[in-house]
């Protein structure tokens, strides 16, 4: 279900209502919503950002692991975590390609379900993909949400600005964040790498947050063939190891890996 709901003007912070095929905000700025659904809220002169990996082929690489069954342990817990709270309004910010959006979304068909991120490229695929969901040009540093109108708010793998969290989740509502867990890829660290390292918790300031439950869940993923290629392509190992290892470890016959997830959720102070 595509909502246009809850939108606030990125130039001068009024709430956007729609006429016809844009939105506009009380001093007439305007946002056209794309034929598609999408609607950009980053400013024209601010840069809409590429992540590593934000071109077509690699964003194909990505869609075709996520259909093999990627992120499913992830999608699957995070769903049975959000049904247990209110989440009316469910926000998935840095949302990438959508899967973990166009999950929840299929999981909660009333709830209005939200992806955001900096990357165009991102959110054009992931409009295209997951019609149950509505999706966002948006930077998570400024966003350009109504305060207190989420109930959930979700972030996979992407940088979380408490600030913007504590203004747009409801009191009392929630926020999942998920980074790697120290195992998370090990495996394959390992066949890419002479040394490894395991991956290095993040601290976080979760200011006007309380943490109430923590997390790790551990799941498996097989590839072969050109799988394998798929595979190497969602990591930022890709970007950052030579042409030869990526080569070597894509003309292997299988590789399994670990996955891990760190889950953190966190309830936004009453007051
Ligand atoms: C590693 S990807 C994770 C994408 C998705 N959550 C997933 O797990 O498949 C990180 C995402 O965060 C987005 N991102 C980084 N900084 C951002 C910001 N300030 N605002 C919104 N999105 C941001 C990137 O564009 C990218 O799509
Ligand atoms: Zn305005």
């Amino acid at each position: 279900m595509r909502s246009y709901d809850n939108l606030i003007c990125p130039r001068c912070g009024c709430r956007l209502s729609q006429n016809g095929g844009s939105l506009f905000c009380f001093f007439k700025h305007c946002y056209d919503i794309a034929s598609s659904g999408y609607v950009n809220l980053v400013l024209s002169g601010a840069k809409s950002q590429a992540f590593s990996g934000d071109n077509k082929e690699m964003m194909q690489a990505r869609h075709r692991t996520m259909d093999r069954g990627y992120y499913k342990s992830l999608a699957d817990k995070v769903v049975e975590i959000i049904a247990t709270y209110p989440h009316d309004d469910i926000l998935d910010i840095g949302c990438g390609e959508g899967y973990v959006t166009g999950r929840i979304a299929q999981a909660f068909e009333s709830s209005n379900v939200r992806g955001a991120d900096l990357s165009k490229n991102a959110i054009l695929l992931a409009d295209k993909r997951y019609k149950n969901a509505s999706f966002i040009v948006a930077n998570s540093a400024s966003l350009p949400i109504l305060e207190g109108s989420v109930d959930v708010g979700i972030a996979v793998f992407t940088p979380t600005y408490f600030g913007e969290l504590e203004r747009v989740i409801k009191k009392g509502g929630i926020f999942i964040k998920i980074n790697p867990s120290a195992e998370h890829l090990l495996d394959l660290k390992e066949l890419l790498y002479d040394n490894t390292y395991l991956n290095e918790e993040e601290q976080v300031v979760a200011t006007g947050f309380e943490l109430i439950d923590s997390l790790t869940i551990y799941d498996e993923y097989k590839a072969v063939g050109n799988e394998i290629m798929d595979l190497l392509q969602m990591t930022p190992y890709y970007y950052h190891t030579p042409k030869e290892a990526i080569e070597r470890v894509a003309k292997m016959e299988k590789v399994t890996t670990r996955l891990g997830y760190d889950i953190k959720v966190y309830k936004r102070n009453a007051n």
